[in-house]
């Protein structure tokens, strides 16, 4: 089988919303290498597209230097997660260029490129072609101010960036113009296209009942009358200008040819045969999958065609999340379909993160990084267990409840199945030197009753139920531990005579707790090697469960003596994790208490000319800038703001300046001012916009 799971932007931290898809997947692909399958487990870093080549532009590196510590960086938190990918890469690679022209060329062939002249947003300042998402403006629909190119926040209108009222380019705060450019399509409306999906994705057992449902719509009903909605507008942050979607009418839903090209200048492949244009990024993120299978199949000597061929007898599952459904439902299996490779087996799509019951928010500290989370001395097998606790097979999203989390992973991994080895183990170590001796068979016929069995636990995983595996696990669990309150081994331990006995008793948890530990190897790869590291159990496979059996411990055997395997969390640890991820540079959500004029008026606030910007070496958050006050000499002002604009953008500005600021010494230079920008209070938008003042007005005007 060859597994992926969506390859993350190179342009952000992994955080606790990733995660959710990462280990669902890890799950399923441990659970399936312990039943003995060859799987490959593959990802990349999703590194094209206009987000980091600005990102990189205003760091003052290139893009390849930019994606190549993100990758660092992503693989390290995926490592301390225990994400065991067999192979992680980047799209940003040869097989990735190699496979996308090849891919390209054979649609191309198939007569399923079209080439169309299309209007678009052009920055004339920067000279480039704006996306959707750099382009803002006032909502055509509400008024609402300062909306993106596509949709409005606020009365959740979708529209084109042409509909704006009063646009303005987010990368350099021009007006943005109507301009011309070839662009090259995916004809996703030819009818072989329409014809090939439907047969495809309606194919019972394909796909959730969920997504079924949504690919209904989008290919049309025979009975006509779908409803249609549009398609993956907001599913790219980079959604461009002529993305695909469905075309609204009655009756038969009729797809829409794929805009694949972006104009220069663009972090990407540019396409054979036509200088200065690019593949749009969401065109190779996908063959992402196959160029790091690629890259693994050449590595490890495997037949990559046997697996992607047309004909190919392996199986292909994609794990995903609900918004990029349209993505890896019509135009991936329709790419690869036309271009002589096979379709995917199966498509998964997972619902999003809630934190509390909303929205991950950076103000209020529940948009969690995984950078954080193992910094603040967090446990990730907590977080593994919390999440299969909660995960199962449905697109519904799934809530991280902070007061849930501290109760559940001490009730079920702490009290319930460490306590299990915490009980017994020591008697086996104290007085039987660690040896066992056999099973009371009785009790481990009564457990039978108690939960579902191996077999049907493993088609839990299979079938992506795993809060419902995690139930029956710790029903077995508390079978057990019934089982020790009510033979009292500390009881038994005080009566010489009932050596055996006790023997008995712990030989017997013990035994069902390395089936316990097997069980859960792909929910906790690290405690589970651990105890069965101590128990001394060398087959691990998911056969070998058999709770009847001696656990691969005959009489005999002997256990080390057991550490705590598993601390408690403190719900201090999550609200020390919360505070970390806190984003203050907002300031408080709610307008601050009232001030007096005179208190105002204390706040000198000027008009400053920014004359020159550069970045301060051995600083990644400083740009230092000369400006203007109308003063005998500019002023040099520190500003935290590199990761937000290249210091170009900042040249011949006119803007605010709070010009009585105390000096304030720092390591590079004294700051001899503060440059006011607007941020998100929510912290929901991440951009800095900055303020300009109207043609006309010179350096030195007072601000009242
Ligand atoms: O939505 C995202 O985060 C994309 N980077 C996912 C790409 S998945 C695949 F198609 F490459
Ligand atoms: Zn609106």
């Amino acid at each position: 089988m060859l597994v992926t799971s969506a390859l993350p932007y190179a342009n952000g931290d992994i955080h606790l919303g990733h995660l959710v898809e990462y280990i669902q997947t890890d799950v399923w692909v441990r659970y399936q290498k312990l039943c003995g399958h060859e799987v490959h487990y593959v990802c990349a870093d999703d590194t094209h597209g206009t987000p980091v080549m600005l990102r990189a532009e205003a760091l003052g590196i290139t893009p390849e230097t930019l994606i190549e510590s993100v990758w660092h960086e992503h693989t390290r938190d995926f490592r301390d997660f225990g994400i065991a990918f067999d192979h992680y890469y980047t799209t940003h690679s040869e097989e990735n260029r190699e496979l996308a022209q090849r891919i390209y060329k054979a649609l191309n062939e198939a007569g399923l490129i079209e080439r169309r002249s299309i209007a678009q947003m052009y920055d004339p300042q920067r000279e480039m072609f704006l996306p959707d998402r750099f382009i803002r403006g006032t909502c055509p629909r509400c008024g609402a101010p300062d909306q993106y190119g596509d949709s409005c926040e606020v009365c959740g209108a979708t529209y084109s960036p042409t509909d704006l009222i009063d646009p303005r380019s987010v990368v350099s705060g021009a007006v943005p113009v109507r301009r011309n450019s070839e662009h090259h399509f995916f004809r996703l409306s030819d009818q072989r296209c329409v014809d090939f999906l439907r047969q495809w994705a309606l194919e019972e057992g394909r796909l959730q009942n969920e997504a079924r449902n949504k690919l209904r719509e989008w290919l049309g009903h025979s009975d006509g009358g779908a409803e249609v909605e549009a398609g993956a507008g907001e599913a790219g942050v980079e959604a461009g200008a002529g993305e695909a979607g469905v075309e609204a009418g009655t009756g038969e839903a009729r797809l829409a040819d794929w805009d694949i090209s972006r104009d220069a200048p663009y972090f990407g492949f540019e396409i054979p045969d036509a200088p200065g244009k690019y593949f749009y990024v969401w065109l190779d993120a996908p063959i992402g999958y196959y160029a790091s299978f690629l890259r693994h199949a050449r590595n490890r000597n495997l037949d990559f065609d046997a697996f992607t061929g047309p004909d190919s007898s392996c199986e292909q599952y994609h794990f995903i999340g609900k918004d990029i459904l349209y993505f890896h439902t019509l135009f991936w299996p329709a790419m690869l379909h036309f271009s002589g490779f096979r379709p995917p087996t199966k498509v998964f799509a997972h619902g999003f993160l809630t934190v509390d019951g909303q929205k991950m928010s950076k103000s209020r500290g529940t948009f969690i990084n995984a950078r954080s989370y193992i910094e603040q001395g967090l446990n990730p097998e907590w977080l593994r267990y919390y999440f299969a606790a909660k995960l199962n097979a449905s697109m519904e999203d799934l809530d991280l409840n902070l007061e849930d989390f501290v109760a559940r992973v001490n009730a079920d991994l702490v009290g319930k199945l460490v306590n299990i080895a915490a009980r017994c183990s020591g008697f086996l170590a104290r007085r039987n030197d660690g040896c066992l001796g056999a099973s009371e068979h009785s009790a481990l016929e009564g457990f039978a009753g108690a939960w579902c069995g191996p077999q049907s636990l493993g088609a839990l995983y299979e079938g992506r139920e795993y809060s419902r595996a995690m139930r029956e696990v710790m029903a077995l669990c508390d079978a057990v531990n019934q089982y020790i309150d009510q033979r009292k081994p500390w009881e038994l331990a005080r009566q010489a005579e009932r050596g055996a006995e006790l023997q008995q008793v712990c030989s017997t948890a013990m035994r069902v707790f390395a089936h316990l530990m097997r069980m859960l190897q792909p929910v906790l790869p690290g405690t589970a090697a651990r105890a069965l590291d101590l128990l001394r159990v060398s087959n691990r496979d998911w056969a070998s469960i058999d709770p009847l059996g001696d656990a691969g411990m005959p009489p005999g055997h002997r256990i080390e003596v057991f550490p705590h395997l598993l601390a408690r969390v403190d719900r201090k640890q999550i609200d020390a994790l919360v505070e970390a991820n806190r984003e203050q540079r907002t300031g408080p959500a709610t307008p601050s208490p009232p001030i007096g004029i005179e208190d105002f008026a204390r706040v000198d606030l000027r008009l400053g000319k920014i004359l020159s910007a550069e970045a301060v070496q051995g600083s990644s958050k400083l740009l230092k800038l000369a400006v203007d006050l109308g003063e005998a000499a500019p002023r040099i002002i520190f500003s935290g703001i590199r990761e937000h604009v290249a210091p170009e953008r900042l040249l011949g500005r006119t803007t605010v300046v709070v010009a009585n600021l105390a000096p304030r010494k720092m390591r590079f230079g004294t700051s001899e001012g503060m440059l006011l920008t607007a941020t998100d209070v929510s912290g929901e938008i991440n951009s800095m916009f900055f303020l300009d003042a109207e043609e006309g007005a010179r350096p030195g005007m007072k601000l009242s």
